[in-house]
């Protein structure tokens, strides 16, 4: 199984995704900060895993915490490890729950408070890999043998702590025997497409193909894609679904060539807190992104960019959202309700 992140006995040790597919080295975080930055620069990325990865940073912080002011302490981890990256609600799920253990872990010896958060994190990476089995088993059902999957971005095994979400579902429907090919867009501007998915399903034996962002278009309309599969790092009480810039556009292509549009995702990436899409916030990512490939210079010197990291996808976009807890269809604010309330 790939390691995307793992508690080292005192440190947290990542994959580092930015120098995927040619190199496979492991950054190590000493302490709560590295974390953070790791989350941030996108040495590790994707809603679940970002979320593992602050629930080790809390515990790492508390390991190191000076037991003088505990609680100012703890509040400057989480504050630091929530100001990396704002659309996931994994990664502020994955801190509410560390705080909640922490409150109720008060009045105990310090010792037993770091080993309380450290365990809390250790189980929420376990759980991370069985809800992605579960999510691939309820999903599997979805998929004909013989069928051609397109996704977006990175929603594997890479992006949590293992399996995947969108390719969770595709290796549940090869496991039980399905013949299925996927088609992965190489997602601009970091590329986790054309680097992250075609690496990890290659080294699977599951077949894929690259192709550009703006070649999706061409394939939906000549009958090759069967469905779309994509994850999401928010999803709202209505269905709404933000993911990585590009899946909206992915959505209106389907829809249009009468292709089903599937988004599979964990419970904790739905935030029935927020009514519509309109309200997530949207991360807005250095221009370099853009301007710059693998550190060469593509757009001219000074111009103007924008580069948001993720769009909204309006519910009646989406055919099925898949769950751990089962699959859910429209009207979404009854079946999401259901499910996750
Ligand atoms: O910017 P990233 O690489 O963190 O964006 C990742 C995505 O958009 C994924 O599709 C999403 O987080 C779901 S991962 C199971």
């Amino acid at each position: 199984m790939i390691r995307t992140i793992e508690w080292n006995g005192d440190a947290v040790v990542m994959l580092d995704q930015r120098r995927l597919p040619a190199e496979e080295v492991y950054v190590t975080c000493r302490d709560y900060r590295e974390v953070a930055e790791a989350i941030r620069t996108m040495v590790i990325r994707g809603a679940p895993a970002i979320g593992v990865a602050a629930a080790m940073g809390v515990a790492l912080g508390m390991r190191q915490a000076d037991p003088s002011r505990l609680d100012e302490e703890f509040e400057e981890v989480c504050r630091t490890l929530a100001a990396t990256r704002p659309t996931a609600v994994n990664l502020f799920w994955a801190i509410e729950r560390m705080r909640r253990v922490y409150q109720s872990a008060r009045g105990i010896t310090l010792g037993n408070i770091q080993a309380t958060l450290l365990e809390t994190a250790l189980k929420m990476w376990e759980e991370d890999i069985q809800v992605n089995q579960l999510i691939g088993w309820n999903g599997a059902e979805l998929l004909a043998s013989g069928m051609t999957v397109l996704t977006h971005c990175n929603a594997g095994a890479l992006a949590t702590a293992g399996y995947g979400t969108a390719l969770g579902v595709v290796r549940a429907a090869v496991a039980a025997g399905k013949k299925i090919e996927v088609f992965a867009d190489e997602t601009r501007p970091f590329l986790q497409g054309a680097r992250l998915t075609a690496w990890e399903l290659m080294k699977d034996g599951i077949p894929v193909t690259i192709i550009t962002d703006n070649m999706a278009g061409h394939f939906l309309k000549s009958g090759r894609i069967g469905c779309v599969i994509v994850g999401a790092d928010r999803i709202t009480a209505n269905g709404d679904v933000a993911n990585k810039i590009g899946t909206y556009s992915l959505a209106v292509l389907a829809r249009e060539n009468q292709v089903p549009f599937y988004v599979a995702a964990p419970i904790s990436t739905i935030d029935l807190s927020l009514a519509s899409g309109e309200e997530i916030p949207i991360e807005e990512r250095p221009a370099e992104e853009v301007t710059h490939v693998f550190g060469v210079r593509i757009a001219p010197e000074g111009v103007a960019v924008r580069n948001p990291a993720f769009d909204v996808t309006p519910h009646r976009y989406v055919t099925a959202i898949i769950t751990e807890r089962g699959v859910a269809r429209p009207p979404y604010a009854e079946s999401l309700a259901q499910l996750a309330g």
